[in-house]
Parts: C-alpha cells; sequence; structure tokens
C-alpha cells in the first residue's frame, strides 16, 4: 500500500481504490478511478458500454492487475491478497457463467466442488439455495434450457453458495424481462440485509436508482459518485418540461441557446435541462425568448437520475457539471 491516505481507513470501507487505472497498450480503460464504497449496501457503476465498468470489476477482484493505484477489499491488499479473497468473493460475470449442458442442481454441486464446501454441508446448502431461489421445481432442467429470469437466479444461486461477504455482480439483469429484473433487485436486498455488500454494474437507470451509492462512469472516468437523491439534489441544472405542438421544432430552437444543456422529448412534452445560473427558468423562457414559448405550459420538475446523467456526461460534463 503507497497511498498513505489509504494506511487509516484500513477496515472503514469494503472496497477502497485510490488512483486505480488499467491500460491496454496506449488506451486507458480505467482512468484515475477513486471508490469507498462502505460495507453492507449495494453499490453501482452506471455507465454506458465500454466505459470500464467490467475492468474496473476485474480489477477489484484481483483478476487483473492495474496499471497504476491502491486497491484495498474487505482489507485486503489486491492483487497480492487476492487468493485469500477469493473464498470471500462471489462474482457474476457479464456473460452466463454456468454450465448449459448441467442441470441445475449439478452446477450447483460443481460450483460447491471449486470452493471445496464441506461435503456433510452441501447438500442442505444447496437444497436452501433452491428455495431461495424459486430453483426446486427446476433442478433436474438442464440450465440452458432455463428463461432469462430463472439463469439469472440460478447463476445468483450459484455465486452466494459459499456465503460470500461481497457480491459483484456485473450487469446482471440485462437479458431479463422488468418483472424478473425487480424480484432478482428484492433477492440483492435481502442479501444486503443479511450484511452482503454488493456492487453492481447496470446501464439501467432505474436500477441505478435502487443502489445506496452509485458512480456515474464515462471513458474510464468517474464522473460523479454518491447516493442517487444526493446526485439528483445536487444536479447542478434546473429542469422545466414544456407542453404544446411542433415539439421537435422547439427542441432544436431550445438546443441552439448556450443555455440550455440538453433537451429530450417525452411523449407530449420536452424535458429540458437549464444551467444553475437561470434562476428562474420559466421567467426566463417567458421574458427573453417569448416567441418560442408564447402559447406553451411550462412546469419546473424535480430532477431525476437520467437528468444527472445526461448532465455529468459527454460534451456537457465540461460546463461545470460534473463532480468527483
Ligand atoms: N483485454 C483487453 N484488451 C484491450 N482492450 C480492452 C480489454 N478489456 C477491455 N478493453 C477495453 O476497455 C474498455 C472498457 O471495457 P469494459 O471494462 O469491458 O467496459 P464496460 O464493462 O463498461 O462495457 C473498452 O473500450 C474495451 O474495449
Ligand atoms: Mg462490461
Amino acid at each position: 500500500m503507497t497511498d498513505p491516505a489509504m494506511r487509516d481507513t484500513a477496515n472503514q470501507w469494503a472496497i477502497e481504490t485510490r488512483g486505480m487505472s488499467r491500460r491496454f497498450g496506449d488506451f486507458v480503460a480505467v482512468d484515475q478511478l477513486d471508490l469507498c464504497i462502505p460495507y453492507k449496501t449495494i453499490y453501482g457503476f452506471l455507465g454506458p458500454n465500454g466505459c470500464g465498468k467490467s475492468t474496473s470489476m476485474r480489477l477489484i477482484t484481483g483478476l487483473l492487475t492495474p496499471s497504476a493505484g491502491d486497491i484495498r477489499v474487505l482489507g485486503m491488499e489486491i492483487p497480492a491478497q487476492a487468493e485469500l479473497l477469493r473464498r470471500r468473493l462471489g462474482y457474476m460475470t457479464q456473460k452466463f457463467s454456468l454450465y448449459d449442458d448441467l442441470t441445475v442442481q449439478e452446477n450447483l454441486r460443481f460450483m460447491a466442488q471449486i470452493y471445496n464446501l464441506d461435503s456433510r454441508s452441501v447438500k442442505q446448502l444447496i437444497d436452501s439455495q433452491l428455495s431461495r431461489y424459486q430453483l426446486n421445481e427446476r433442478k433436474t432442467r438442464l440450465a440452458g434450457s432455463l428463461s432469462g429470469g430463472q439463469r439469472q437466479r440460478l447463476a445468483l444461486a450459484a455465486a452466494t453458495l459459499h456465503q460470500p461477504e461481497l457480491l459483484i455482480l456485473d450487469e446482471p439483469t440485462s437479458a431479463v424481462d422488468p418483472e424478473n429484473r425487480r424480484d432478482f433487485w428484492e433477492k440483492l436486498f435481502d442479501l444486503c440485509d443479511g450484511g452482503t455488500t454488493i456492487l453492481v454494474s447496470t446501464h439501467y437507470m432505474d436500477e441505478a436508482e435502487r443502489c445506496h451509492g452509485l458512480a456515474i462512469m464515462e471513458s474510464g472516468v468517474k464522473r460523479a459518485d454518491g447516493a442517487p437523491a444526493q446526485l439528483m439534489r445536487e444536479l447542478g441544472a434546473r429542469v422545466v418540461e414544456i407542453d404544446g405542438e411542433n415539439l421537435r421544432l422547439l427542441k432544436q430552437q431550445l438546443g441552439e441557446l448556450p443555455e440550455v444543456v440538453s433537451t429530450a422529448q417525452q411523449g407530449t412534452h420536452l424535458r429540458v435541462l437549464i444551467k444553475e445560473s437561470i434562476e428562474d427558468p420559466e421567467r426566463w423562457l417567458r421574458e427573453v425568448h417569448p416567441q418560442l414559448v408564447h402559447d406553451r405550459q411550462i412546469h419546473a420538475v424535480r430532477p431525476s437520475l437520467e437528468d444527472v446523467f445526461v448532465h455529468c456526461t459527454g460534451s456537457h460534463a465540461s460546463s461545470g457539471g460534473a463532480r468527483q
């Protein structure tokens, strides 16, 4: 451990990284990532494909060596102590990582062997996972024949069979319908309630909003970090919705104003992010640009996580909205 700041926080955080970076050749996939993730919480990585979520997770598990920076997980130095971490960690990779040609039960037995679990307690452990994850009736089915939701439940049952303290889930619900996603998240909250720390990546806003804490990532860089409610409160921009006809034209006209951060049509209204320096966006629009909005309704609305995401990524990031 070279970072002196990390010496004083030995057991405060489940995951702590300082300046964590990873290059592939000249390409920087993860760029000086600082993370402090508390125990027994669900922490999310939110960001588009290629922003460095999976690479960051591999660095945290010790499967990949950082190009620079310090990493401590459950009090252990990573990657030096990665072997010790392995038993205390459950990791669901982005691709379905079980065996399609083994049954549900066989997959779990195989997992028990990998983790070298005590054979006397394995049957009981597997039975309890099968019932906890509603897989009892399908235990003799081949994993390859399961639906998306069932496969994810099996993957979660396998990843938690050895009762890990830390669970890392890489886009676990990307192939799952909304109902099964909701159900999956209930299971995550049950695990968290039981004391498990969970790191999960997603590109779904609704999932990100469920996390206790969140890093918004772009091009390997953390653009914002905090509780979703806090990020929304501290957006640094004001949001209005504008109703009326010809929203496509209005979107184009508003987009040309330097005070307008972004515009997005949502059904019959336009959602507009306006720089915080404009204290009363409705008055500003009516007084400064009356020709654009004269017969339209304008409502100030509460920011959403998507607003935060839009504001701190892309070309808007340089306009002062990004927080480190
Ligand atoms: N082993 C590798 N070699 C070269 N480039 C890689 C490798 N792994 C990841 N990358 C690149 O690093 C970037 C981040 O990838 P990744 O962490 O998988 O992003 P995400 O999980 O957010 O989609 C991508 O541009 C990807 O192509
Ligand atoms: Mg990924």
